[in-house]
């Protein structure tokens, strides 16, 4: 069955506009060769691919589904809360209950910006003696970045504006888009 698909226009979420900016096929394209280059490199093995909740849960999955071959996968997520001084903000990692000792662990992001969730993340698995940390993210804005780590695995570069979908919210709304918006201006 041949399914032409109409090209989506401008949507509305809360109070912003937003504009189609990358199609559903551009995205599983750089997803397929993120998980081929992975498997290159790792095939060997058998990685833990591990996704940042909420954001990465749709990455997560289309990527499972390219990787040709034994991986195992496991989800975190960051837990923020306001430490005693209310400027000072708390970072945990809660959903890591399993031993990885000697393990190849590839983090798997939605999308790395100014870079300080990744760095946070990146402490708190060098505590957990792995063989390999590897850091792959669907989207990546270098105008933004502001950390020296190095990240392993890129799918798309995009401009420092603000997208949605594909796990991507506003306000928690958008996740749900299959492909991506970006901020009208
Ligand atoms: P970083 O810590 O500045 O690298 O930001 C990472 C987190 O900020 C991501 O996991 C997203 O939750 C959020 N974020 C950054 N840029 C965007 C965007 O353009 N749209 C939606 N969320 C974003
Ligand atoms: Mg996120």
């Amino acid at each position: 069955m041949h399914i032409i698909p109409k090209p989506k226009s401008l949507i509305q979420l809360h109070d912003r506009e937003f504009v189609p900016f990358i199609s559903a096929e551009e995205i599983d394209f750089a997803i397929a060769n993120m998980a081929a280059q992975i498997h290159d490199d790792f095939g060997d093995e058998t990685p833990v691919f591990v996704g940042v909740l909420n954001g990465a849960f749709m990455v997560v999955s289309d990527f499972m589904k390219h990787y040709k071959g034994p991986c195992e996968v496991s989800f975190v997520k960051m837990s923020s809360y306001e430490g005693m001084a209310s400027t000072n903000e708390v970072k945990q990692l809660i959903g890591l209950n399993q031993d990885l000792t000697g393990r190849t662990v590839i983090l798997i992001e939605d999308i790395i910006d100014t870079g300080n969730t990744i760095e946070g993340l990146k402490e708190m698995f060098k505590r957990q003696n792995v063989a390999h940390f590897k850091i792959a993210t669907l989207f990546f804005k270098p105008e933004a970045y502001k950390k020296d780590i190095k990240l392993d695995y890129i799918g798309i570069r995009i401009p420092n504006k603000f997208i949605v979908g594909f796990g991507l919210d506003y306000d928690e709304l958008g996740r749900n888009l299959p492909e991506v918006y970006q901020l009208k201006d």
